[in-house]
């Protein structure tokens, strides 16, 4: 059967990847930043994945406000890296998973989650800049990313955007959909976005160092109380774009000491144990504070 043995949380900064495509990593206002990742780099390559299933949000660059969807899977064979406004990031296409994608759609569907099936899309930084920070730079024509991913995009963007409980919950029928997968897979599931950050208004630039650490140390060692942060906390302590968090806590929601196989059981603590790998926070990295986590399943 197939497995999720780690989550990985990072922010995902579109100045990140532009760092990055443009040669940028040693200069010292990068330095810091990606001497945070080495660890990670190499753990990528000790720890290889079968498949990432990658939890991030469309900056509407898939999605306008046509059609808004709560959350969507790709089913597709492959992805191509979006236009963002600058030329799409020069980094591989992303090659898809449709058979484990389809299974988790119809057992989570079957959970009670409405979920949109997206079977064409491009992806946007959301997903693209996590890839690079967590597996390097990739030439965009010969390179290739380690293993196939399963994009599942979050709406942050647009309210009302989900609470942190139900993604939570998402992530544990998430959790027991890969283990209903005959197919041995070693899955690794990512969260991503945030940490703190706000992008407009009178608050733009808004960092808080103190809040992202305490929210941290919650997501690793009571997630079922971190799942409970509502919204406004979110916003007021985190920024408008803080709320991107949320989608961590489908990651978290998703490891073995939170999920049963046993659905009958309401409780929502599983049999398993979790080891932080690393943990990582820096700020400055253009307007947000970044946050990384890996997390192994024991
Ligand atoms: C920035 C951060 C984001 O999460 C994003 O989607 C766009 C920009 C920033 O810090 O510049
Ligand atoms: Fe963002």
């Amino acid at each position: 059967m197939a497995r999720i043995t780690a989550a990985v949380f990072t922010s995902h900064v579109p100045a990140i990847g532009a760092a990055m495509d443009l040669g940028k990593t040693h200069e010292p206002y990068w330095q810091p930043l990606f001497k945070g990742y080495e660890f990670s780099k190499q753990w990528m390559k000790d720890n290889r994945p079968d498949v990432i299933f990658l939890v991030y949000n469309d900056h509407a660059t898939a999605f306008s406000l046509d059609m808004i969807p709560t959350f969507a899977i790709g089913t597709a064979a492959q992805y191509q890296p979006a236009d963002e406004g600058f030329g799409p990031r020069p980094c591989p296409k992303v090659i898809g998973h449709p058979e484990l994608a389809s299974h988790i759609a119809h057992s989570v569907i079957q959970q009670d989650f409405d979920l949109t099936i997206v079977n064409r899309m491009e992806v946007d930084h959301g997903l693209t800049v996590p890839l690079s920070l967590m597996c390097g730079e990739q030439d965009p024509v010969h390179g290739a990313w380690p293993c196939p991913v399963i994009p599942f995009a979050v709406n942050v963007v647009q309210y009302p955007v989900p609470s942190g409980q139900r993604c939570f919950n998402l992530g544990q029928a998430i959790g027991r959909a890969v283990e209903s997968y005959d197919d041995d897979l070693n899955v690794h599931i990512w969260g991503t976005g945030g940490m703190s950050h706000q992008l407009q208004g009178a608050r733009a630039g808004l960092i808080n160092r103190e809040w992202d650490n305490a929210w941290l140390d919650q997501l690793i060692t009571d997630p079922v109380a971190c799942a409970k942060t509502p919204h406004i906390d979110y916003v007021r302590e985190a920024g408008s774009e803080g709320v991107e968090l949320v989608m961590w806590l489908i990651a978290r929601g998703a490891m073995s000491d939170v999920v049963q196989s046993d659905t009958t059981k309401s409780v929502a603590f599983g049999a398993g144990s979790v080891r932080v790998r690393h943990r990582f926070y820096h700020v400055p990295a253009s307007n947000t504070a970044v946050g990384h986590l890996i997390l192994q399943n024991a």
